[in-house]
């Protein structure tokens, strides 16, 4: 017998012992139930690169969020496929009362009232370019495309957007919209700032969902380098100084650090995006039988809140949430 007063297996040996030590916990509440919505009624498209995601049509979109709510995933973050035709360099598209995105919002603050809605701010869905920011001569035009996103934001408030998340990276941002917001009478509506969001690979199938590639070039010159975690929490700060309620760290997994850093550094709450090519890559090696899918998502999920977020935007919050509430 080995002499070990002292044996970390003891707090091991079952799980209501497990339970009784567990640092961190995952609920659905956790969770932001990111959806695509386009165009028609009963739609419901897959999505290749993103097994098990779908591109809703209204109807469809507000029955699924009406199933996580009751699940008690409490937010979904909203995002519009639009046809080519309607994608103009100036984003026009993204202020129409009647909107792609616009109606969704109504809809599911109409029939599905406790659900917290959030909805994306960028230029890429609605833009010919496919960039987040106003394009001149191969220039991202940064204080230019602060209006696109103050009126963008203004329209989805007006819809009933309980909190708008401004994904475009452009300086400033946060503080103009949260004047422009105020000036509207919208001094309730909330803002998710993507405030440390990376130039990453890993959003390639998100890409493909909205057919938003960008045109020509690469997002580098406003997303962030990969390489850099203290230009994160500089990031970070500055939008907690210009009015974010929320901030968030994007992409999740390969940035746990960064995740940590975010929470070290401000007291308001913390959001990781598992994005698409993250949730991926879990199921793509899941379908191929190499992971399990499941417990890989769930591992994952855990590992954000243990880095310190408060919340995880992940497209498997339905299926998660119903296993937790297994
Ligand atoms: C665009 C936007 C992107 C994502 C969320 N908002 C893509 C991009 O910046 O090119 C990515 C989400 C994902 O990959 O799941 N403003």
């Amino acid at each position: 017998m080995a002499n070990l007063p002292i044996r970390p297996r003891r707090n091991r040996r079952h799980e209501s012992i497990r339970s009784l030590v567990r640092e961190t916990s995952l609920a659905p509440s956790d969770f932001i139930w990111p959806l695509f919505v386009k165009e028609g009624e009963g739609e419901r498209e897959p999505i290749g690169s993103m097994p098990g995601c779908f591109r809703f049509g209204t109807d469809v979109l507000v029955e699924e969020a009406r199933e996580a709510f009751a699940l008690g995933v409490p937010a979904v973050a909203l995002f519009p496929a639009l046809v080519e035709g309607l994608k103009d360099p100036m984003a026009k598209e993204s202020a129409n009362p009647h909107g792609l995105l616009q109606r969704p919002i109504r809809a599911l603050k109409e029939k599905v009232p406790g659900l917290t809605v959030i909805t994306d701010v960028a230029m890429d869905p609605y833009s010919s370019d496919g960039h987040d920011g106003i394009v001149r001569d191969g220039e991202i035009l940064n204080d230019e495309t602060l209006d696109v996103l103050a009126a963008m934001s203004v329209s989805q408030a007006e819809a009933g957007a309980d909190m708008v998340a401004p994904s475009d990276m452009m300086d400033g941002r946060v503080g103009y919209i949260r004047a422009a917001l105020d000036e509207t009478g919208h001094e309730g509506v909330g803002i998710l700032a993507y405030s440390a969001k990376y130039a990453s690979a890993f959003y390639g199938p998100f890409r493909e969902a909205l057919d938003s590639a960008p045109k020509s070039g690469d997002k580098k010159t406003y997303q962030m380098d990969p390489a850099n975690v203290r230009e994160a929490v500089r990031e970070v700060l500055l939008d907690v100084e210009e009015g974010a309620d929320m901030v968030m760290v994007k992409p999740g997994m390969p940035y746990l650090d960064v995740i940590a850093a975010v929470r070290a550094n401000v007291e308001v709450p913390v959001a990781a995006y598992q994005v698409s090519g993250e949730y991926s890559m879990l199921m793509a090696a899941g379908q191929m039988g190499w992971l399990d899918a499941g417990a890989v998502m769930t591992e994952s999920l855990v590992a954000f809140k243990r880095a310190g977020a408060d919340m995880v935007l992940t497209y498997a919050a339905k299926e998660v949430a119903r296993a937790l509430n297994g």
